[in-house]
């Protein structure tokens, strides 16, 4: 089987690149949140239609698998683009702005999908040349609603593929490079709701009531000292407590008080650590003022983990493309959490990071993913085709390099 010039796929993505800024645009305009995001997937189904793609779905998502299959006794890669946007009003000024003064795409999943469908295109043109085949997992229900589990729950993403990679878009990496690493990447994000119950009562006879509000605060302030004394220190742990509510006026002691929070963390153990260590500070804190606690940790994304051979498979492809500038080590992981996390829990793969700085923007200090004012330079969008292709192009031949 021959090898694809690298600048084959290079110009496959500039030549593409009209019209994913179009799809793109367009997926803009109409962001959609959560599981569910019919337009979206209406447009992606569009913008490969009449490719020779078999299509799966499931019932608990609107995303779908299209399946390039290829030999037989090929190799399968999946090629991953999430779909959905934020709960946040945009600010950005842009002409294609969102229409929903509730929904904006500030994490760049537009830019993903646009990727994934420009990626298809490319890869079906050369598909007799391909050694395998190729999963396009076009993904609602990322931010926080776990689209990706769902997706895999649902049996569409059957059998399983050999590796998995995924482009994730920032424009905090300068332009046009992908950056990634092996091992953790982004981290295991839980959520923290604790209520603690005291008595109300009059704010001037504090001993006739049992006020939560201390215990509140000391639960607060014990769970840093929880980071900092029980879990190691190689093996980092953020705990933050990001809401805290009680009362109503000046001069009446409440009954409860609502603490709200998240825990990150990068290994199962540290996880487990910190998520045992709230509920045992949390609840004994409380006894020992004769208070009660509810308390909960909602269980979030796991760790995203990257592979070492994919990720060295990432990096060879982007060096081939794009030259020694073409790759960035990220030195140390994020603790943002992703839920492309639980394909790489079945599957050996990579999530890496394609720099989106936009025009006339420093990387350094530009809006970031999540801001409301967030946007992108939406030439690198080849790139990333590029990218999606000669990394699947090449696993298919030659996996991670084993014979
Ligand atoms: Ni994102």
């Amino acid at each position: 089987m021959d090898r694809l010039n690298p600048s084959d796929w290079i110009a496959a993505g500039e030549a593409l690149l009209p019209e994913m800024i179009a799809l793109r645009r367009s997926i803009h305009l109409e962001p959609e949140l959560g599981l569910h995001n019919p337009k979206t997937t209406a447009k992606a189904k569009a913008a490969i239609a009449g490719l020779p793609l078999e299509i799966s779905e499931g019932p608990s998502t609107s995303g779908f698998i299209a399946l390039l299959r290829g030999p037989a006794n090929g190799r399968t890669v999946l090629l991953r683009g999430d779909m959905d946007a934020l709960p946040m009003h945009e600010e950005t000024g842009l002409a294609f702005s969102s229409t929903d003064d509730g929904a904006m795409h500030a994490c760049g999943h537009d830019a993903h999908t646009a990727m994934l469908a420009g990626a298809a295109k490319a890869l079906c043109a050369r598909r007799e040349e391909l050694a395998g085949s190729v999963m396009f997992m076009f993904q609602p229900g990322e931010e926080g609603h776990h689209g990706a589990r769902y997706m895999l729950d649902d049996g569409i993403i059957n059998p399983l593929p050999d590796a998995a990679f995924a482009l994730h878009v920032s424009p905090n990496v300068p332009k046009g490079t992908f950056g990634g690493r092996a091992g953790p990447l982004l981290a295991a994000a839980d959520r923290i709701e604790i209520t603690v119950k005291g008595k109300g009562g009059h704010a001037s006879q504090p001993h006739l009531a049992l006020d939560p509000i201390p215990v509140a605060c000391e639960i607060v302030t014990a769970l840093q000292s929880l980071v900092t004394r029980r879990i190691p220190a190689f093996d980092p742990v953020v705990i933050t407590i990001a809401r805290i509510e009680a009362g109503t006026t000046n001069n009446v002691i409440p009954e409860t008080a609502e603490l709200e929070g998240t825990i990150r963390s990068f290994s199962e153990s540290s996880r487990a650590l910190a998520r045992d260590g709230v509920l045992r500070i949390a609840t004994n804190i409380a006894a020992a003022h004769g208070a009660t606690v509810e308390a909960e940790i909602i269980p979030g994304f796991p760790v995203t983990v990257c592979d070492s051979k994919a990720v060295a498979l990432a990096k060879a492809a982007a060096v081939s493309l794009f030259g020694d500038g073409g790759w960035l080590t990220i030195p140390s992981p994020i603790m943002g959490a992703e839920d492309f996390a639980y394909v790489l829990q079945k599957v050996p793969g990579a999530m890496v990071m394609l720099g989106a700085t936009p025009e006339g923007g420093d990387f350094r200090t530009c809006c970031g993913l999540h801001s409301n004012r967030m946007t992108i330079d939406e030439s690198v969008m080849a790139r990333g085709v590029a990218m999606h292709c000669a990394y699947a192009e090449v696993f298919l031949r030659e996996g991670f390099g084993e014979t």
